[in-house]
Protein backbone atom coordinates (compact mmCIF):
# COMPACT_ATOMS: atom_id res chain seq x y z
CA UNK A 1 0.00 0.00 0.00
CA UNK A 2 0.53 3.61 -0.75
CA UNK A 3 1.82 5.74 2.55
CA UNK A 4 -0.16 8.74 3.16
CA UNK A 5 -0.65 11.80 5.62
CA UNK A 6 -3.94 12.90 6.00
CA UNK A 7 -3.73 16.75 6.95
CA UNK A 8 -7.58 17.34 8.52
CA UNK A 9 -9.96 19.30 9.73
CA UNK A 10 -12.88 17.27 11.31
CA UNK A 11 -15.19 18.00 10.37
CA UNK A 12 -18.35 15.84 8.92
CA UNK A 13 -17.06 15.34 5.47
CA UNK A 14 -13.86 14.57 7.10
CA UNK A 15 -14.31 11.96 9.22
CA UNK A 16 -15.98 10.22 6.07
CA UNK A 17 -13.26 10.61 4.19
CA UNK A 18 -10.66 9.30 6.94
CA UNK A 19 -12.98 6.32 7.15
CA UNK A 20 -13.05 5.80 3.49
CA UNK A 21 -8.92 6.07 3.49
CA UNK A 22 -9.13 3.30 7.04
CA UNK A 23 -11.15 1.34 5.08
CA UNK A 24 -8.82 1.22 1.53
CA UNK A 25 -6.06 -1.28 1.58
CA UNK A 26 -4.58 0.64 -1.27
CA UNK A 27 -3.46 3.18 1.36
CA UNK A 28 -1.34 2.83 4.69
CA UNK A 29 -2.59 5.93 6.59
CA UNK A 30 0.95 6.96 8.24
CA UNK A 31 0.52 10.03 9.84
CA UNK A 32 -2.67 12.33 10.35
CA UNK A 33 -2.29 16.14 10.56
CA UNK A 34 -4.64 17.95 12.12
CA UNK A 35 -5.55 21.93 11.35
CA UNK A 36 -8.06 23.98 12.07
CA UNK A 37 -10.48 24.66 9.85
CA UNK A 38 -13.97 23.33 10.74
CA UNK A 39 -13.57 24.02 14.12
CA UNK A 40 -10.54 25.08 16.41
CA UNK A 41 -7.43 22.67 16.24
CA UNK A 42 -8.35 21.31 19.78
CA UNK A 43 -11.67 20.15 18.54
CA UNK A 44 -10.53 18.56 15.60
CA UNK A 45 -8.19 16.56 16.97
CA UNK A 46 -11.31 15.66 19.32
CA UNK A 47 -13.09 14.77 16.68
CA UNK A 48 -10.48 12.67 14.93
CA UNK A 49 -10.05 10.52 18.68
CA UNK A 50 -13.85 10.46 18.96
CA UNK A 51 -13.69 8.77 15.22
CA UNK A 52 -10.86 5.80 16.34
CA UNK A 53 -12.72 5.49 19.57
CA UNK A 54 -16.12 4.89 17.75
CA UNK A 55 -14.22 2.65 15.54
CA UNK A 56 -12.69 0.89 18.43
CA UNK A 57 -16.22 0.28 19.58
CA UNK A 58 -17.22 -0.85 16.52
CA UNK A 59 -14.79 -3.64 16.23
CA UNK A 60 -14.54 -4.89 19.51
CA UNK A 61 -18.42 -5.83 18.82
CA UNK A 62 -17.85 -6.99 15.28
CA UNK A 63 -13.95 -8.15 15.57
CA UNK A 64 -14.84 -9.90 11.99
CA UNK A 65 -14.50 -6.69 10.50
CA UNK A 66 -11.36 -5.83 11.44
CA UNK A 67 -9.82 -6.44 7.62
CA UNK A 68 -12.34 -4.28 6.37
CA UNK A 69 -9.86 -1.32 7.76
CA UNK A 70 -6.95 -1.88 6.88
CA UNK A 71 -4.48 0.59 7.57
CA UNK A 72 -5.80 -0.70 11.79
CA UNK A 73 -5.86 -4.70 10.79
CA UNK A 74 -1.76 -4.10 9.73
CA UNK A 75 -1.21 -3.76 13.58
CA UNK A 76 0.78 -0.45 12.77
CA UNK A 77 -0.06 2.55 14.56
CA UNK A 78 -0.61 5.78 12.52
CA UNK A 79 1.13 8.87 13.96
CA UNK A 80 -0.68 11.90 15.06
CA UNK A 81 0.84 15.00 14.86
CA UNK A 82 -1.50 18.25 16.51
CA UNK A 83 -1.02 21.43 13.68
CA UNK A 84 -1.68 25.09 13.14
CA UNK A 85 -4.50 26.83 14.87
CA UNK A 86 -4.11 29.69 12.98
CA UNK A 87 -3.74 30.27 9.06
CA UNK A 88 -0.39 31.59 7.91
CA UNK A 89 -1.65 35.13 6.95
CA UNK A 90 -4.89 37.13 7.48
CA UNK A 91 -7.81 36.71 10.02
CA UNK A 92 -8.89 33.43 11.38
CA UNK A 93 -12.05 31.92 10.61
CA UNK A 94 -13.91 28.50 11.35
CA UNK A 95 -16.81 26.57 9.95
CA UNK A 96 -18.65 25.72 12.89
CA UNK A 97 -21.87 27.49 11.18
CA UNK A 98 -22.08 24.74 9.15
CA UNK A 99 -20.03 21.87 11.15
CA UNK A 100 -21.33 22.90 14.75
CA UNK A 101 -19.32 24.33 17.64
CA UNK A 102 -17.48 21.12 18.14
CA UNK A 103 -17.18 20.37 14.73
CA UNK A 104 -19.00 17.18 14.00
CA UNK A 105 -23.19 18.43 14.37
CA UNK A 106 -22.73 19.01 18.04
CA UNK A 107 -22.71 15.67 18.93
CA UNK A 108 -21.06 16.54 22.22
CA UNK A 109 -23.25 17.70 23.60
CA UNK A 110 -27.06 15.85 21.93
CA UNK A 111 -24.88 12.71 21.97
CA UNK A 112 -21.86 12.16 24.44
CA UNK A 113 -22.11 8.49 24.41
CA UNK A 114 -19.87 8.95 21.37
CA UNK A 115 -17.23 11.02 23.40
CA UNK A 116 -14.30 9.19 24.48
CA UNK A 117 -14.29 8.57 28.45
CA UNK A 118 -11.46 10.00 30.31
CA UNK A 119 -9.86 6.74 30.64
CA UNK A 120 -10.38 5.42 27.30
CA UNK A 121 -7.07 3.94 25.35
CA UNK A 122 -6.51 6.12 23.16
CA UNK A 123 -3.46 4.30 22.14
CA UNK A 124 -5.22 1.76 20.61
CA UNK A 125 -4.51 2.24 17.20
CA UNK A 126 -2.65 5.94 17.12
CA UNK A 127 0.02 7.09 18.81
CA UNK A 128 1.52 10.34 19.66
CA UNK A 129 4.20 12.66 19.33
CA UNK A 130 4.75 16.76 20.01
CA UNK A 131 6.17 17.47 17.40
CA UNK A 132 4.28 19.77 15.32
CA UNK A 133 2.56 18.30 12.53
CA UNK A 134 4.95 19.95 9.53
CA UNK A 135 7.68 18.64 11.11
CA UNK A 136 6.21 14.99 11.66
CA UNK A 137 5.46 15.35 7.91
CA UNK A 138 9.19 16.05 6.78
CA UNK A 139 10.67 13.42 8.93
CA UNK A 140 8.40 10.94 7.03
CA UNK A 141 9.07 12.43 3.78
CA UNK A 142 12.89 12.45 4.90
CA UNK A 143 12.56 8.52 5.75
CA UNK A 144 10.35 6.70 3.05
CA UNK A 145 12.17 6.57 -0.31
CA UNK A 146 11.21 9.49 -2.56
CA UNK A 147 8.18 9.91 -4.28
CA UNK A 148 6.55 7.18 -2.55
CA UNK A 149 4.46 9.46 0.11
CA UNK A 150 0.90 11.31 -0.95
CA UNK A 151 -0.14 13.95 1.18
CA UNK A 152 -3.92 14.31 1.05
CA UNK A 153 -4.65 17.50 2.64
CA UNK A 154 -8.62 17.70 3.30
CA UNK A 155 -8.55 21.82 5.14
CA UNK A 156 -6.79 24.85 4.98
CA UNK A 157 -2.98 24.38 3.93
CA UNK A 158 -1.24 25.85 6.59
CA UNK A 159 0.59 22.71 7.97
CA UNK A 160 1.54 22.03 4.64
CA UNK A 161 2.84 25.50 3.84
CA UNK A 162 4.41 25.35 7.21
CA UNK A 163 6.31 21.82 5.84
CA UNK A 164 7.53 23.76 2.71
CA UNK A 165 8.53 26.27 3.90
CA UNK A 166 11.07 24.90 6.87
CA UNK A 167 12.73 22.66 4.15
CA UNK A 168 11.73 22.80 0.67
CA UNK A 169 14.06 20.25 -0.79
CA UNK A 170 13.00 17.54 1.88
CA UNK A 171 9.41 18.74 0.93
CA UNK A 172 9.60 18.06 -2.55
CA UNK A 173 10.75 14.33 -1.71
CA UNK A 174 7.02 13.83 -1.91
CA UNK A 175 5.46 11.94 -4.76
CA UNK A 176 2.26 13.92 -4.88
CA UNK A 177 -0.09 16.37 -2.42
CA UNK A 178 -3.57 16.25 -3.41
CA UNK A 179 -5.59 18.87 -1.56
CA UNK A 180 -9.37 19.29 -1.39
CA UNK A 181 -10.11 22.77 -2.39
CA UNK A 182 -10.64 25.92 -4.08
CA UNK A 183 -13.75 26.65 -6.34
CA UNK A 184 -12.69 27.28 -10.44
CA UNK A 185 -15.75 27.65 -12.77
CA UNK A 186 -18.51 27.49 -10.10
CA UNK A 187 -19.76 29.94 -7.10
CA UNK A 188 -17.98 29.46 -3.81
CA UNK A 189 -20.10 27.92 -0.03
CA UNK A 190 -18.42 30.23 1.71
CA UNK A 191 -18.55 33.68 -0.01
CA UNK A 192 -20.17 33.72 -3.69
CA UNK A 193 -16.19 33.52 -4.80
CA UNK A 194 -14.44 31.25 -2.56
CA UNK A 195 -14.79 27.80 -1.44
CA UNK A 196 -13.32 26.88 2.86
CA UNK A 197 -10.13 25.34 2.83
CA UNK A 198 -9.57 28.14 0.03
CA UNK A 199 -10.58 31.15 2.40
CA UNK A 200 -9.30 29.55 5.72
CA UNK A 201 -5.80 30.41 4.48
CA UNK A 202 -4.89 31.56 0.89
CA UNK A 203 -1.89 33.03 2.07
CA UNK A 204 -1.13 29.26 2.39
CA UNK A 205 -2.21 27.80 -0.99
CA UNK A 206 -0.68 31.05 -2.46
CA UNK A 207 2.55 30.17 -1.05
CA UNK A 208 2.42 26.71 -2.40
CA UNK A 209 1.62 27.87 -5.78
CA UNK A 210 4.10 30.22 -5.53
CA UNK A 211 7.01 27.00 -5.57
CA UNK A 212 4.91 25.18 -7.44
CA UNK A 213 6.45 27.08 -10.71
CA UNK A 214 9.52 25.35 -10.17
CA UNK A 215 8.07 22.04 -10.89
CA UNK A 216 9.27 20.62 -7.50
CA UNK A 217 6.44 18.69 -6.32
CA UNK A 218 3.24 18.11 -7.80
CA UNK A 219 0.00 19.48 -6.39
CA UNK A 220 -3.20 18.42 -7.44
CA UNK A 221 -6.38 19.40 -6.31
CA UNK A 222 -10.06 18.44 -6.20
CA UNK A 223 -11.88 22.08 -6.71
CA UNK A 224 -15.56 22.40 -5.51
CA UNK A 225 -16.23 21.82 -9.27
CA UNK A 226 -15.77 18.03 -8.96
CA UNK A 227 -16.47 17.71 -5.45
CA UNK A 228 -19.88 19.27 -5.42
CA UNK A 229 -21.09 16.95 -8.07
CA UNK A 230 -20.01 13.94 -6.23
CA UNK A 231 -22.45 13.89 -3.71
CA UNK A 232 -24.74 10.91 -2.17
CA UNK A 233 -28.05 10.97 -1.37
CA UNK A 234 -28.86 11.11 2.86
CA UNK A 235 -31.11 7.85 2.43
CA UNK A 236 -27.89 5.76 1.43
CA UNK A 237 -25.78 7.34 4.38
CA UNK A 238 -28.26 7.34 7.09
CA UNK A 239 -28.70 4.43 9.31
CA UNK A 240 -33.10 4.57 8.73
CA UNK A 241 -33.65 3.57 12.32
CA UNK A 242 -32.19 6.45 13.15
CA UNK A 243 -34.01 8.90 11.30
CA UNK A 244 -36.61 10.58 13.27
CA UNK A 245 -39.81 9.65 13.07
CA UNK A 246 -38.52 6.57 12.39
CA UNK A 247 -39.83 2.81 13.61
CA UNK A 248 -36.29 1.86 14.61
CA UNK A 249 -38.34 -2.17 15.15
CA UNK A 250 -38.46 -2.52 11.91
CA UNK A 251 -34.64 -1.94 10.87
CA UNK A 252 -31.59 -3.72 11.95
CA UNK A 253 -29.88 -2.86 15.02
CA UNK A 254 -27.23 0.06 13.63
CA UNK A 255 -23.62 -0.68 14.01
CA UNK A 256 -21.75 1.78 16.42
CA UNK A 257 -19.86 3.70 13.03
CA UNK A 258 -23.58 3.71 11.64
CA UNK A 259 -25.05 4.99 14.65
CA UNK A 260 -22.00 7.52 14.98
CA UNK A 261 -22.42 8.75 11.50
CA UNK A 262 -25.98 8.95 11.35
CA UNK A 263 -25.70 11.25 14.99
CA UNK A 264 -23.73 13.99 12.82
CA UNK A 265 -24.97 13.55 9.50
CA UNK A 266 -28.66 14.19 10.47
CA UNK A 267 -27.61 17.77 11.54
CA UNK A 268 -26.07 18.59 7.93
CA UNK A 269 -29.28 16.82 5.97
CA UNK A 270 -31.06 19.46 8.00
CA UNK A 271 -29.08 22.21 6.90
CA UNK A 272 -29.12 21.44 3.35
CA UNK A 273 -32.89 21.30 3.82
CA UNK A 274 -32.97 24.76 5.39
CA UNK A 275 -31.28 26.22 2.73
CA UNK A 276 -33.14 24.54 -0.06
CA UNK A 277 -30.50 22.17 -1.41
CA UNK A 278 -30.69 18.82 -2.72
CA UNK A 279 -31.07 16.41 -0.08
CA UNK A 280 -27.66 14.33 -0.51
CA UNK A 281 -24.34 14.87 1.14
CA UNK A 282 -21.70 16.55 -0.92
CA UNK A 283 -18.72 14.34 -0.49
CA UNK A 284 -16.04 17.15 -0.96
CA UNK A 285 -12.95 15.55 1.01
CA UNK A 286 -13.76 11.78 0.09
CA UNK A 287 -13.09 12.87 -3.24
CA UNK A 288 -9.54 13.81 -2.85
CA UNK A 289 -9.59 10.35 -0.86
CA UNK A 290 -10.40 8.94 -3.39
CA UNK A 291 -8.40 10.04 -6.13
CA UNK A 292 -5.26 9.05 -3.84
CA UNK A 293 -6.80 5.73 -3.58
CA UNK A 294 -7.02 5.09 -7.14
CA UNK A 295 -3.90 6.31 -7.94
CA UNK A 296 -2.03 4.63 -5.28
CA UNK A 297 -1.97 1.02 -6.79
CA UNK A 298 -0.67 2.51 -10.42
CA UNK A 299 3.31 1.85 -10.45
CA UNK A 300 4.28 5.85 -10.87
CA UNK A 301 3.36 7.84 -9.00
CA UNK A 302 2.06 10.60 -11.09
CA UNK A 303 -0.22 7.81 -13.35
CA UNK A 304 -3.61 8.70 -13.39
CA UNK A 305 -5.88 5.97 -12.85
CA UNK A 306 -8.53 5.00 -15.64
CA UNK A 307 -11.71 7.59 -15.15
CA UNK A 308 -9.56 10.44 -13.79
CA UNK A 309 -8.28 13.14 -15.77
CA UNK A 310 -6.18 16.21 -14.99
CA UNK A 311 -6.39 19.23 -16.17
CA UNK A 312 -3.73 22.74 -15.61
CA UNK A 313 -5.20 25.37 -15.22
CA UNK A 314 -4.00 29.39 -15.02
CA UNK A 315 -5.34 31.40 -12.26
CA UNK A 316 -4.18 33.84 -9.07
CA UNK A 317 -5.95 33.36 -5.25
CA UNK A 318 -7.09 36.70 -3.72
CA UNK A 319 -5.88 36.68 -0.54
CA UNK A 320 -7.17 39.94 1.11
CA UNK A 321 -9.69 41.23 -1.29
CA UNK A 322 -12.82 42.59 0.79
CA UNK A 323 -14.98 40.45 -0.55
CA UNK A 324 -13.27 37.92 -2.44
CA UNK A 325 -10.76 36.30 -0.16
CA UNK A 326 -9.43 33.35 -1.48
CA UNK A 327 -11.19 33.49 -4.56
CA UNK A 328 -9.24 31.65 -7.45
CA UNK A 329 -9.34 34.39 -9.91
CA UNK A 330 -9.14 32.67 -13.51
CA UNK A 331 -7.86 34.87 -16.43
CA UNK A 332 -10.79 34.41 -18.61
CA UNK A 333 -9.51 36.86 -21.11
CA UNK A 334 -8.37 34.50 -23.57
CA UNK A 335 -4.93 36.66 -24.20
CA UNK A 336 -2.88 33.82 -22.63
CA UNK A 337 -1.75 36.43 -20.76
CA UNK A 338 -0.60 35.91 -16.62
CA UNK A 339 -1.77 38.08 -13.84
CA UNK A 340 1.99 38.69 -13.33
CA UNK A 341 2.06 40.58 -16.93
CA UNK A 342 2.99 44.45 -16.66
CA UNK A 343 -0.58 44.85 -18.26
CA UNK A 344 -2.38 43.88 -14.98
CA UNK A 345 -3.78 46.27 -12.77
CA UNK A 346 -4.49 44.94 -9.49
CA UNK A 347 -1.72 44.91 -7.61
CA UNK A 348 -2.98 42.12 -5.92
CA UNK A 349 -2.90 39.32 -8.43
CA UNK A 350 0.59 40.91 -9.62
CA UNK A 351 3.10 37.72 -9.77
CA UNK A 352 0.24 35.41 -8.51
CA UNK A 353 -0.31 33.60 -11.94
CA UNK A 354 0.27 30.09 -11.31
CA UNK A 355 -0.48 26.38 -13.27
CA UNK A 356 -1.86 24.08 -10.82
CA UNK A 357 -3.89 20.65 -11.75
CA UNK A 358 -7.60 20.82 -11.30
CA UNK A 359 -9.45 17.49 -11.07
CA UNK A 360 -11.97 16.52 -13.51
CA UNK A 361 -12.89 13.20 -12.82
CA UNK A 362 -16.12 11.97 -14.17
CA UNK A 363 -16.29 8.77 -12.36
CA UNK A 364 -18.94 7.05 -10.75
CA UNK A 365 -19.14 7.52 -6.71
CA UNK A 366 -17.01 4.88 -4.79
CA UNK A 367 -19.43 2.42 -2.72
C1 LIG B 1 -14.30 21.89 2.53
O1 LIG B 1 -14.52 22.78 3.63
C2 LIG B 1 -14.79 22.05 4.78
O2 LIG B 1 -15.86 22.61 5.45
C3 LIG B 1 -15.02 20.62 4.38
O3 LIG B 1 -14.55 19.74 5.37
C4 LIG B 1 -14.21 20.50 3.12
O4 LIG B 1 -12.86 20.21 3.41
C5 LIG B 1 -15.40 22.07 1.52
O5 LIG B 1 -15.41 23.39 1.07
CA1 LIG C 1 -12.17 19.35 5.56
Amino acid sequence: PRKVVIDTDPGVDDVLAILFALASPEIDVALITPVFGNAHTPQTLANLLKLYYNLGVELQAHPESRERYASVASGKKTLVAVGENDPIGGEKHVATYFHGVDGLSNISETNPEFTPPADADKGEFLEFTDKRAHEAILDLLRTEPEGTVTIIALGPLTNIAWAYRADPEAFSRVGEVVWMGGALDVPGNTSPVAEFNCFADPYAFQALLDEMKTGKFRFTFAPLDITTPHSIPFTDLLHPGLIPGADAAAFPTPTRLQAFTTAFLLRVRGLQQKFGLPDAMEMHDPVAVWYAIANASRSHPHALADGWSVAAREFGVERCGQITRGMCVVDRRGTGESFGSDRTQNAELTGTSITGHDITANGTAPK
